[in-house]
């Protein structure tokens, strides 16, 4: 039987140690550890069976280790292959957040289960188990406690997702050889090209708001939806706060989006932060 590859990133050493300590249950001779630093797309090649080893980092994120190596993944040729997750997350400071670096990666490497046997009704969910030994990673709560209000103990156990069987399915499905299609989007294809949407990010007080309003983890203004199916243009702009307590030299705040596909037309650099742009 050929070895299973287990490919990790990590930044301050926890995955590192996990992989280490899944190796060491299942046996040298059966696992190798590669940190996804040191590999090229080549090393893929040697394994039939791998494990995939990421963290959640910068708010729903790639690690950049993962992130380097990210468009190396289309010249790796996953068919046949069996693929296992894991992700390392900070289920306190961002409970609504822990296994979205799954949901990055799986734009690269397809994932795809077979419910076909199972009978409608069923319910399945995928569940991370209690565990002991976690320590706060610098008790930094931003992102995702924020509006949410409730926040799971460290360790507790938490449902991840949850699939529910609603239909028995006759056809013989194949599976495709990708899934995701990503089709480059027209500007004049948008419902509002002749104006778009103004979305304003500003901070106020202690708290960055969007139009004004405080940002909510759990809920959708009408100005934040979009209609589905539908193309729109949105024209972020990032107010300066110089002055505000939280932001006295003025910054420019990172938005990101979740759920939906976005592509950039243009941008704009104030001259105030065209240093710091041009330095990224
Ligand atoms: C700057 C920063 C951002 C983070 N962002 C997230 C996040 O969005 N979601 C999450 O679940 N955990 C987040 N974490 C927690 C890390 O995933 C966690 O500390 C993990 O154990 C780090 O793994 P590593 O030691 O292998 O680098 C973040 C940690 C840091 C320091």
């Amino acid at each position: 039987m050929s070895k299973i590859g287990f490919f990790y990133g990590s930044h301050t050493g926890k995955t590192e140690s996990i992989a280490s300590m899944i190796q060491a249950q299942l046996g040298t001779d059966v696992v190798d550890i590669h940190a996804i630093l040191d590999v090229t797309v080549g090393d893929f090649a040697d394994y039939q069976d791998l494990i995939i080893g990421v963290l959640t980092w910068n708010v729903g994120e790639l690690s950049s280790d993962w992130e380097d190596f990210f468009p190396d993944l289309d010249d790796i040729d996953f068919q046949g292959k069996i693929v296992a997750y894991f992700v390392v997350g900070d289920q306190t400071g961002y409970p609504d957040r822990v296994h979205e670096t799954i949901g990055i990666l799986e734009e690269k490497i397809d994932v795809w289960a077979d419910f076909s046997k199972l009978k409608v009704g069923t319910e399945l969910a995928l569940n991370s188990l209690a565990c002991s030994g976690a320590e706060n990673a610098g008790g930094s709560n931003i992102g995702g406690t924020t509006g949410s209000g409730k926040v799971p103990e460290l360790g507790a156990a938490m449902m991840l997702f949850n699939v529910k069987i609603e239909r028995a399915e006759t056809a013989i499905l194949k599976l495709p050889s990708k899934l995701a299609d990503l089709p480059l989007l027209r500007p004049a294809d948008a419902t509002n090209a002749a104006q778009p949407r103004p979305v304003e990010l500003s901070l106020q007080g202690m708290k960055w708001a969007i139009d004004g309003q405080p940002f909510e983890m759990t809920t959708a203004t009408p100005q934040e939806t979009v209609k589905l199916n539908a193309i729109e243009q949105w024209e972020i702009i990032n107010k300066l706060n110089p002055g505000a307590t939280m932001d006295a030299q003025g910054m420019a705040y990172p938005i990101h989006f979740h759920g939906v596909k976005f592509q950039v037309i243009s941008r704009q650099v104030l001259p105030e932060l065209a240093a710091g742009w041009q330095t990224v």
